[in-house]
């Protein structure tokens, strides 16, 4: 029996900026944001949403009324929490109605979280193969204003439903993973922002995909033009396209345009969006789902997953027959298109904004379905404003 993803979506708040405005405010040339980094948008969130607002947002999309029922875990990989103790995935069972004898927590290790939640998922539908785990990938990437990373932030969750006999994408047992203990990026408890090498970060991304990747051909006898598409972590868009690069020589030029032309579908959404941390990976996968003209059902694509730290994963799937019945291109380009633009000087105002801490209370309104509405003795309080977007049965 196959296991993988049943079910497929992601959610991102209603306003964004435009790169152009924001490197012409930071003195920069547009070109380094729009061509050197790859971004030409970045997803903006009010402070009425976080990493629950967000997960919910895109799980209740592809949460059915029947699903509630059979759902046995909801795993949340972030590296956003909210809370040192309680999880978001416990919140987000209860704003779903998922039945109650589930199992309900949080996953971290930087971007790596949402993968490491997706094979535990695999692990536990192997064994139940009746049953369903809600996997959530929701993070904000903050990096503060006018800092080195800025020009990568962005927000917004993917969710996938895990089951088996998948309608979109199989997950196969072949994993190479690795683990190396270093300071690439980290955020001690005590900060709002995340301490970054950048370079190092770039570097040790690159050399993680060589290593999975070498280690994987060694293991399956899979080369690049066995795959139909590979799929990266995209922290911003030129990242995965340099990881890609440096494998390329391992084959000919035909397959090496196939696939940077497969990239260049998979990073469209991101170039609009950012970095989404745990959520990055799984949201090229749904723009290179959703955009590519030229997959078809049986096609095999590699997926590299990668957290600063660090660990990587290299996996591969294939897409079901009928997958393309099962997207939600559509409802997922209108998100994008329905967003309002903002000003460098309201960005810098939405993203300065707090929620109140030490026991102090305030209150929300929101257009965005799942927001917090108060705050009250330090409890986020939830609730959903309108419905989502609908959802194809
Ligand atoms: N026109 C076109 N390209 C330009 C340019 C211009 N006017 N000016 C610069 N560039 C290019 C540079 O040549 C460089 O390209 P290259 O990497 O292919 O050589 C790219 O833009 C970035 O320039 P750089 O000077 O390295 O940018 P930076 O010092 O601002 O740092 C990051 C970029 C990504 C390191 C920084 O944004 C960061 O720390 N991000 C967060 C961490 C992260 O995302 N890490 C990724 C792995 S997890």
């Amino acid at each position: 029996m196959k296991i993988g993803i049943d079910r497929l979506s992601f959610f991102i708040p209603n306003l964004y900026l435009d790169m152009t405005e924001l490197a012409n405010h930071r003195g920069d040339d547009p070109a380094k944001y729009h061509i050197g980094i790859g971004q030409d948008q970045m997803a903006l969130n009010r402070v009425s949403e976080d990493i629950i607002t967000l997960g919910a947002n895109a799980a209740s999309r592809i949460v059915t009324e029947q699903d509630r029922e059979l759902i046995d875990m909801v795993i949340v990989g972030t590296e956003s929490g909210i809370d040192h103790s309680k999880a978001s995935a416990v919140i987000i069972h209860h704003l779903l109605k998922v039945q109650p004898f589930a199992r309900s927590f949080e996953v971290k290790e930087a971007c790596y979280g949402g993968t490491a939640a997706l094979h535990m998922a695999k692990e536990y539908v192997k064994n139940h193969q009746d049953r369903k785990v809600l996997v959530i990938a929701s993070d904000m990437a903050r990096y503060g204003l006018a800092s080195g990373g800025e020009v990568t932030q962005g927000v917004g969750a993917v969710a996938m439903m895990v089951t088996a006999d998948p309608r979109i994408l199989t997950i196969e047992d072949d994993s190479t993973f690795l683990t190396e203990d270093i300071y690439d990026f980290w955020r001690p408890d005590y900060s709002e922002f995340p301490i970054v090498d950048g370079p190092l970060s770039n570097s040790t991304y690159i050399e993680s995909f060589q290593k999975v990747w070498n280690h994987h051909k060694e293991l399956t006898g899979l080369k690049l033009e066995d795959y139909d598409a590979l799929s990266f972590h995209i922290p911003y868009t030129k990242m995965g396209k340099k990881a890609l690069q440096s494998v390329l020589d391992q084959t000919d030029e035909e397959n090496q345009t196939r696939l940077l032309e497969r990239y260049e579908e998979s990073i469209r959404y991101s170039r609009r969006v950012g970095n989404l941390y745990t959520g990055s990976l799984y949201l090229g996968l749904i723009s290179l789902l959703e955009n590519s003209q030229t997959l078809s059902s049986g096609d095999r694509i590699g997926l590299f997953s990668y957290g600063s730290g660090a660990v990587s994963e290299f996996f591969t799937g294939y897409l079901v027959e009928g997958y393309q019945e099962f997207l939600m291109t559509e409802s997922h380009q209108e998100m994008l298109d329905a967003r309002k633009q903002v000003t460098v000087a309201e960005y810098e105002a939405i993203f300065s904004e707090k929620l109140p801490e030490n026991g102090e209370s305030a209150e929300y309104t929101s257009d965005v379905p799942f927001s917090i509405y108060k705050v009250e003795n330090d409890i986020r309080y939830y609730k959903q404003y309108t419905q989502n977007l609908a959802f194809i049965s």
